[in-house]
């Protein structure tokens, strides 16, 4: 039925994280996993070849944005996301349910959907979880994500609580909309902010309701780290080993590696191309701001431990420069090395899984990164 299925290798003997392998009609995908952002149908500043170079195979895209601009019914007539961009990997869109709730201040909650103002215009929109549905069959993503409600945190347990049942019963109306179910998974979005009992009854009415795979919503919201490290250790285990688990909109390489010590085995965030874009570059040892006057005469590269393109023919001088006089080939360089950077702690994740050794990689890299430091 589901075209989207996923294989467990085998899990790490010190810390319990998933080696697997997830099936989409557009190629596989080893995990645990990174997806790079691509927002409005590009990831900013990389060409899919470029995409292609570093080892990306599956990236994220946003319904709400495409929706507005160009329109979806553009790229069905396109025949779909993925040749409308010539991206020839997994795209796994998210439904829109995020990003009203970030990206538009005014907005009222229904029981049958969202009236916001486009962050655009201004015009008023409605969002719902058929015409979320809807949208996200035009453009044909490998993996759709459910309609959901995001609340803020902190959020009240009372809150939280009806958010959280009207997020199943909206799941509910997600699957009975849903067109193309033998072309497109559809992925569940547990809920329940920091509260235990919630994230139990959201997990059960998902796992009831048998998706293909689900997501653990409404973390990295400005929460402490360890108040997301605790609500994985207790989500993660009421969902099914037979099926992959995506930790929403997380990205720094130390909340990866924690992550996927949890049981994740998906992740995105616009955090490498966002901090590449102000001349921030994630490395080994750390974040290193390349624009910062220390480096006008630096000749090394970005990361003296990177194999990338980038570092292997690009010095931090040059591409502060660039950064400096808003060059876009600044940005760009920034951003391949970034992607890179995740793409291949990823590799590393899986190959320390593999061997049953993620615990003493954590603390190598953990160390290196500066994370242990007080
Ligand atoms: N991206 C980051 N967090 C979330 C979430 O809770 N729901 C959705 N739909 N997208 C997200
Ligand atoms: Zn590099």
């Amino acid at each position: 039925m589901t075209p989207i299925t996923y294989e467990l290798i085998k899990t790490d003997k010190q810390t319990g994280a998933r080696l697997g392998r997830v099936h989409t009609p557009h190629g596989s995908f080893d995990t645990p996993t990174f997806m790079p952002v691509g927002t409005l149908a590009t990831v900013k500043t990389m060409s899919p070849e470029e995409l292609e170079q570093i080892d990306a195979k599956i990236i994220l895209s946003n319904t709400y944005h495409l929706w507005l601009r160009p329109g979806e019914e553009i790229i069905r007539e396109a025949g779909g996301l993925h040749s409308f961009m010539n991206w020839k990997g997994a795209i796994l869109t998210d439904s829109g349910g995020f990003q009203v709730f970030s990206l538009s201040d005014m907005r009222e909650i229904t029981e049958e959907g969202v009236y916001f103002r486009n962050h655009l215009n201004g015009d008023k929109l409605f969002l719902s979880p058929e015409k979320a549905m809807q949208i996200q069959n035009a453009l044909g993503s490998d993996i759709m994500m459910a309609f959901d409600e995001c609340p803020p945190y902190p959020a009240t347990y009372e809150y939280m609580k009806q958010s959280v049942e009207r997020t199943s019963r909206w799941a509910e109306r997600c699957l009975k909309a849903h067109e193309r179910p033998e072309e497109q998974g559809l992925f569940g979005i547990v809920q329940g902010g920091e509260f235990e009992d919630l994230r139990k009854m959201s997990a059960q009415d998902l796992v009831s309701l048998d998706f293909p795979g689900y997501a653990v919503g409404g973390l990295s919201v400005g929460e402490p780290k360890e108040v997301m490290n605790r609500v994985l250790e207790f989500t993660t285990p009421l969902l099914p080993a037979d099926k992959p688990r995506y930790l929403m909109g997380v990205g720094s390489p130390d909340s990866l590696i924690d992550g996927a010590i949890r049981g994740i085995d998906m992740f995105d965030c616009v955090l490498p191309t966002r901090i590449a874009r102000n001349g921030t570059c994630m490395t080994s040892t750390g974040r290193l701001v390349v624009r910062n006057a220390k480096y006008a005469k630096d000749f090394r590269p970005i990361d003296e431990h990177c194999d990338c393109h980038v570092c292997k023919n690009y010095t931090r001088a040059y591409i502060r420069h660039l950064i400096k006089c808003n060059e876009t080939f600044g940005f760009r360089l920034t951003t391949y090395h970034n992607l890179y950077f995740l793409v291949k702690l990823m590799k590393q994740v899986r190959a320390a899984i593999s061997e049953d050794r993620l615990g003493d990689f954590r603390e190598e890299f953990f160390e290196r990164y500066g994370f242990n430091k007080p």
